[in-house]
């Protein structure tokens, strides 16, 4: 579909996901490459909106579909707006998070199934990340290093929901091997900055040739 190239950048709260994408960022800044750089939920005006109803603390009474329908919502917005048309102009996208997220979360997490993936498929159409980097970290030690008073609605949900997030991510590692790389985010920040460095300048000669 694209001429550009699609990053996306995945895992748990709290698996050290910020710290890599300032090493992205970095990397392609020091090559003198532009990008575009944007999340999810969010990366547009409607879709920042739609992001601050989702992870308000206190919309508590959120039910699950509307949650995931908010985020296809969202998401079908930045596919239009910001990600499709950077990418047919030959731009490189990376993105803080994707339909992974909703697959883990919203299927795994709040055992909506099949059903996130046919909304999801609305919202993206055939627009799929050529790469997806998976942080790999127990959510337990994960959720320990978000305080407590500063946690949105999803990170206050309990253990149990995180865990089930991560199996969710570890069933979409097997099945799409091709196109999720996994990275062990129990190392230090420099160890898996060298990883994904090297899976960057790989993609890179691939597109560059
Ligand atoms: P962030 O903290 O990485 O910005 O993500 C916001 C929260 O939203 C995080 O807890 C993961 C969650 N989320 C979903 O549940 N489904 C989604 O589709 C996305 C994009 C995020």
């Amino acid at each position: 579909m694209s001429k550009g190239l699609f990053i996306s950048i995945e895992g748990p709260d709290g698996s050290g996901k910020s710290t890599q994408i300032e090493n992205i960022k970095q990397f392609f800044c020091d090559k003198g490459i532009d990008i575009v750089f944007t999340r999810e939920p969010g990366g547009t005006a409607i879709g920042e909106r739609i992001r601050e109803i989702i992870l308000d603390k206190n919309c508590s009474e959120m039910d699950y579909m509307t949650e995931a329908m908010l985020y296809a919502a969202a998401r079908s917005q930045h596919v239009a707006q910001v990600i499709r048309p950077s990418l047919e102009e030959g731009k490189i996208v990376i993105c803080d998070r994707f339909v992974d997220s909703s697959i883990a979360y919203q299927g795994y997490g709040r055992k909506l199934g099949d059903a996130v993936a046919i909304i999801n498929g609305f919202a993206i159409g055939k627009c799929l990340p050529d790469v997806t980097f998976l942080m790999k970290l127990d959510p337990r030690i994960g959720r320990r290093r978000i305080d407590a008073d500063k946690q949105d609605r999803l990170e206050r949900e309990q253990d149990d929901f995180h865990i089930a997030v991560f199996e969710g991510y570890l069933e979409l590692e097997k099945k799409y091997k091709d196109r999720i790389v996994g990275i062990d985010a129990s190392r230090s920040i420099e160890e898996i900055k060298v990883d994904i460095y090297k899976k960057l300048e790989e993609l890179l000669k691939g597109v560059t040739g």
